[in-house]
C-alpha cells in the first residue's frame, strides 16, 4: 500500500514534469490551447505550441490566466462544429473577467468558414487555417496591434517537418508523428479535403529524425498519422498528385509507405509503431508484410470502410469493393492471424436503404471488427454529396441504423477480447487506471486496453502480462514478467 502511494506521487511528479518541460524560464505569455477532433488536430497543436514557444509564450492549463486562447477545431460533422461554437461561448464569459485575453481559431472550422468566422463569433481575434501556421508570429503582431488576423492559404509543400513539436499533457511513453498532410481522396462525405487541402508527405529524414529524438527522450511508442498513411510518399518533397511529373532519379528513390515503416522499425527496434488512418484502397500487401516482418510494429489497423453495401461505397466515391475488402481482410488475416482491425462507418447516407444497411451488418459480421467509430451521416456544406444528393435519410432512421451496428459492433467486440483470455501479452504502461489508483492502465499490441495491479512495474514497462477476463472493451490481468524488449 505504502510503496503504491509512493509510487504514484512520483508518477505526478514526473508527469508534472513532462508537461511543462518545454515551458521556457524567460517567456512571459500564456498560452492556453485546447483541441477537438482528429488526432492530427492534436498533434498540431504540439506543432503550434512549438512555433509559440519561440514568441515568448508558455503553455498554461488555466483559461483564466490566458494572454492567447486558442481552439483547433474540427468540422468533420456538424456537432464537432457546435461544440466548438459552444465553447467559444464559454471564452465570451472569461473575457469578461480577463479583458485583455485574445482568442484564436485554428484547424478545419477556420479553413471552412475564413474571415466569415470573424462575423458570426465576435469573440473571435484570429483565424488560422491548418497550412499557415507559421505565420503565427506575424498574425499575432497584427491582433496586438488591435486588428483581426486571417490566414487560411492552403500550401502545396508545408508539412511542418522542420518544427519539433512540443509534447502537450503527455504521458511520456506514447506520442503521435505526422507523416503526411491533406487528402486527395475525394470521398463525397468528407470535408477534409477541401479544409485540409491535397496531400503531400513529409521528408523520410526528419519523420526519423523525431522518431530517435522521441526514443531519446524516454518514449516507447509512437503512432505515424495522416489522413490516408498507405498513399504516403516522398520523392524530394512536392504534392503526392504531382509524382507523374517527378524525374526518373526522383522516382527511382522514391519512399513509400511500406519502406517509411521498415526505415523506423528498424531505426529504433525497440519503439512500438502504430500508423492510422489506412485507406483500403490505398493498402498494399507489401504494407502488411512489412508489419509481418517487424515485430516492433504493432498488430492493429484502423481500416475504415463506411458501407457495405456496394452501391453506397460507389456513391461515397470510396474507390474499392465489398469483395475486395474482404480480399484486403482475408490477406490480412492470412499474413498476420492475430491482427486487430477496427473499422469507421456512416450509417444513413443519402439513398441508403433497409438493404444497404444490412450488407453493412453482414459485412461487419464478416469482418468482427476488434473496434468500431460509428457515424450518423451528417450533411457538409460544398462537399459533392451536399451538392448532388438529398440528405434524404429521416434522422430517426440514421440513428435506429446507428444503434443496430453499434449494438453489433459491442458483440463483436466482446467476441474479440473473449480470445485474448487466457494467453500472455505485452503490454506497454501508459500509466494508472481510470476506475483505480491500484492498477496500471496499458494497451497490447492490438490497441486493446489491459488493466492489471501495479506491483512493482512503472509508467513506460513492457510487461508480460496474463490476462484473466475482459469486458467488451477491457483486457484484465496480472503481471507475469517484465517483457524482455526493455
Ligand atoms: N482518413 C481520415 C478520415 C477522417 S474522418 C482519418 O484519418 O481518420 C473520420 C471518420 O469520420 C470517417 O472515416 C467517417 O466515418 C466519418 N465521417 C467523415 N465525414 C462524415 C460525415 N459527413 N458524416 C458522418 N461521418 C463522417
Ligand atoms: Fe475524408 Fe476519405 Fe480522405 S474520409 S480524409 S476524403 S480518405
Amino acid at each position: 500500500m505504502m510503496q503504491n502511494e509512493t509510487e504514484k506521487i512520483i508518477d505526478e511528479k514526473v508527469q508534472g514534469t513532462t508537461l511543462n518541460l518545454d515551458n521556457k524560464k524567460d517567456n512571459t505569455r500564456k498560452l492556453y490551447i485546447e483541441s477537438y477532433g482528429c488526432q492530427m488536430n492534436f498533434s498540431d497543436s504540439e506543432i503550434v505550441a512549438s512555433i509559440l514557444a519561440k514568441e515568448g509564450f508558455n503553455t498554461t492549463q488555466e483559461l483564466a490566466e490566458a494572454d492567447l486562447v486558442l481552439v483547433n477545431t474540427c468540422s468533420i460533422r456538424e456537432k464537432a462544429e457546435q461544440t466548438v461554437r459552444k465553447r467559444l461561448e464559454k471564452f465570451n464569459a472569461v473575457k469578461r473577467v480577463n479583458p485583455g485575453m485574445k482568442v484564436g481559431v485554428l484547424g478545419c472550422m477556420a479553413e471552412r468558414l475564413k474571415s466569415k468566422f470573424l462575423e458570426e463569433e465576435k469573440i473571435v481575434d484570429m483565424v488560422v487555417g491548418p497550412d499557415a501556421y507559421k505565420d503565427l508570429p506575424n498574425l499575432i503582431q497584427e491582433i496586438d496591434e488591435g486588428r483581426n488576423a486571417v490566414n487560411v492559404i492552403l500550401s502545396k509543400d508545408e508539412t511542418y517537418g522542420d518544427v519539433a513539436p512540443v509534447r502537450l499533457n503527455s504521458n511520456g511513453v506514447t506520442a503521435f508523428v505526422s507523416i503526411t498532410r491533406g487528402c486527395d481522396n475525394m470521398c463525397t462525405f468528407c470535408v477534409v479535403p477541401f479544409t485540409r487541402g491535397r496531400e503531400r508527405s513529409r521528408n523520410p529524414q526528419s519523420i526519423l529524425e523525431e522518431v530517435n529524438d522521441l526514443w531519446n527522450k524516454g518514449f516507447k511508442e509512437i503512432t505515424l498519422l495522416g489522413q490516408n498513411v498507405d498513399s504516403y510518399l516522398w520523392y524530394g518533397g512536392g504534392l503526392k498528385k504531382d509524382f507523374e511529373k517527378a524525374t526518373d532519379m526522383q522516382k527511382a528513390t522514391s519512399v513509400n509507405f511500406a519502406k517509411l515503416l521498415e526505415m523506423v522499425a528498424t531505426a529504433q527496434p525497440k519503439m512500438r509503431i502504430r500508423f492510422s488512418t489506412s485507406n483500403p484502397q490505398d493498402m498494399t500487401l507489401d504494407v502488411i508484410d512489412t508489419m509481418a516482418k517487424f515485430e516492433n510494429i504493432c498488430k492493429y489497423i484502423h481500416l475504415p470502410v463506411q458501407s457495405g453495401s456496394d452501391r453506397i461505397l460507389k456513391e461515397m466515391n470510396r474507390l474499392h469493393t465489398r469483395q475486395e475488402y474482404f480480399t484486403l481482410i482475408d490477406n490480412i488475416k492470412a499474413r498476420i492471424p492475430d491482427c486487430a482491425i477496427s473499422q469507421d462507418m456512416i450509417t444513413g447516407f443519402p439513398t441508403e436503404t433497409e438493404e444497404d444497411h444490412q450488407d453493412t451488418l453482414s459485412l461487419m459480421e464478416y469482418v468482427k471488427y476488434d473496434f468500431g467509430f460509428m457515424f450518423a451521416y451528417s450533411e457538409r456544406p460544398g462537399t459533392l454529396a451536399a451538392r448532388k444528393l438529398e440528405d434524404d435519410i429521416p434522422e430517426d432512421i440514421k440513428k435506429r441504423r446507428l444503434t443496430e451496428i453499434i449494438n453489433l459492433q459491442q458483440e463483436h467486440a466482446l467476441y474479440r477480447t473473449q480470445q485474448h483470455v487466457g494467453k500472455v501479452e505485452e503490454v506497454l504502461i501508459e500509466g494508472t487506471s481510470k476506475k483505480s489508483d491500484a492498477h496500471w492502465m496499458g494497451r497490447n499490441s492490438q490497441n486493446t486496453v489491459v488493466v492489471f495491479p501495479k506491483e512493482n512495474y512503472k509508467v513506460g514497462d513492457f510487461v508480460n502480462v496474463k490476462i484473466n477476463d475482459c469486458t467488451s472493451a477491457t483486457l484484465l490481468g496480472e503481471a507475469v514478467e517484465l517483457s524482455k524488449n526493455n
